[in-house]
């Protein structure tokens, strides 16, 4: 179905990311006000009529997560609630995804919670990049489209034609991501065995691949403390890599976070803004931001005109080897 008029609306969350968006769309912000009643509780008010319109609700769920889903949340009820045509929630970080199973007795699995708090709050479709687990998209019974921030890392990656490349996982679950990095840099290939000791420390033990005299880039879906990643630039650097780049999509950075990448053996990090880069992580000379504003912006654009958006990933190798 074609729907007249599309409005785009956000959160907090990132807001410099929502208006990038406007400005490709060339569409306005729709007017509203997302804040706080004095016991701490989230207040909304949409203040521009939104009835039969294509409504796009850009909210990262990046921290504080549990602050920016209820905001999420409360929009898709204000947006249902006042007969928007179609909601579309754009979720370009989507937050809770890593715990997405039970892996011992007694644990939630808060992604499959969080995609039906999602949907039974309004969603009609799920616009996102980059899940940490691809099968996520199963967890919601709405349509999702999925994109790949590889696709503005590849660009970037090719202009900088680095020698000698050895792409690299930093743990068993990202071989997929890696591969496909691997095939579209035409780089070798190379994985680090993680083993996660708790939330905030990761311990590395061998490495699959050989890197020595050679120039590598790992990559990841996320930062979050940087213990995944810098243990595995140590181990990199250990066994004779040269310069050591890192592309990861979502720059969470939390915790110990910039501490740790301060002192790694890392030249060069490049994220994107699906998520907002904190001051000191701007103040970092060794950190690039990508931005996915022209692919979030394209696929909002032929989700309203009813256009396909898959065509828009196909030469990111990922999608192929779904
Ligand atoms: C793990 O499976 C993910 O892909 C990331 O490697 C991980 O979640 C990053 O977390 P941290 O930066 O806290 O090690």
């Amino acid at each position: 179905m074609i729907y007249n008029n599309i409005q785009i609306l956000t959160g907090n969350a990132n807001p410099a990311l929502a208006r990038g968006i406007c400005d490709y769309l060339h569409k306005p912000l729709a007017d509203s006000v997302c804040d706080k009643f004095p016991d701490t509780e989230t207040d909304l008010k949409v203040n521009s009529d939104v009835r039969g319109s294509d409504v796009f609700i850009i909210q990262p769920t990046c921290p504080p997560v549990n602050e920016h889903l209820m905001e999420l949340l409360l929009f898709c009820d204000t947006m249902r609630r006042a007969s928007a045509g179609r909601i579309t929630t754009v979720i370009p970080y989507f937050g809770y995804a890593r715990k997405d199973r039970k892996d011992e007795g007694r644990v939630p699995i808060s992604a499959k919670l969080v995609a039906n708090l999602i949907t039974k709050a309004g969603a009609d479709r799920v616009l996102t990049l980059d899940l940490h687990a691809q099968q996520i998209q199963g967890f919601f019974d709405i349509p999702v489209d999925h994109l790949y921030g590889s696709k503005v890392q590849f660009s970037y990656y090719r202009q900088l034609n680095l020698p000698n490349l050895v792409v690299v996982s930093p743990d068993v679950g990202g071989v997929k991501m890696a591969r496909a990095y691997s095939s579209a840099l035409h780089a070798l290939l190379a994985v680090v065995d993680k083993r996660r000791l708790s939330p905030d420390s990761a311990e590395v033990g061998f490495l699959i691949g050989d890197v020595a005299g050679k120039n590598v880039l790992i990559v990841d879906d996320l930062i979050a403390t940087a213990g995944t990643l810098t243990e595995a630039a140590k181990l990199l650097k250990d066994k004779g890599a040269l310069d050591i780049y890192v592309a990861a999509t979502h720059p969470i950075l939390c915790g110990p976070a910039i501490e740790r990448l301060r002192s790694a053996p890392i030249k060069l990090i490049t994220v994107t803004d699906t998520v907002p880069l904190s001051q000191q992580a701007k103040e970092m000379d060794n950190i690039k931001v990508l931005s996915v504003v022209p692919l979030l912006g394209e696929a909002i654009r032929r989700i309203h005109k009813d256009e396909s958006v898959s065509s828009l990933f196909i030469d990111t190798g990922e999608y192929q080897a779904v």
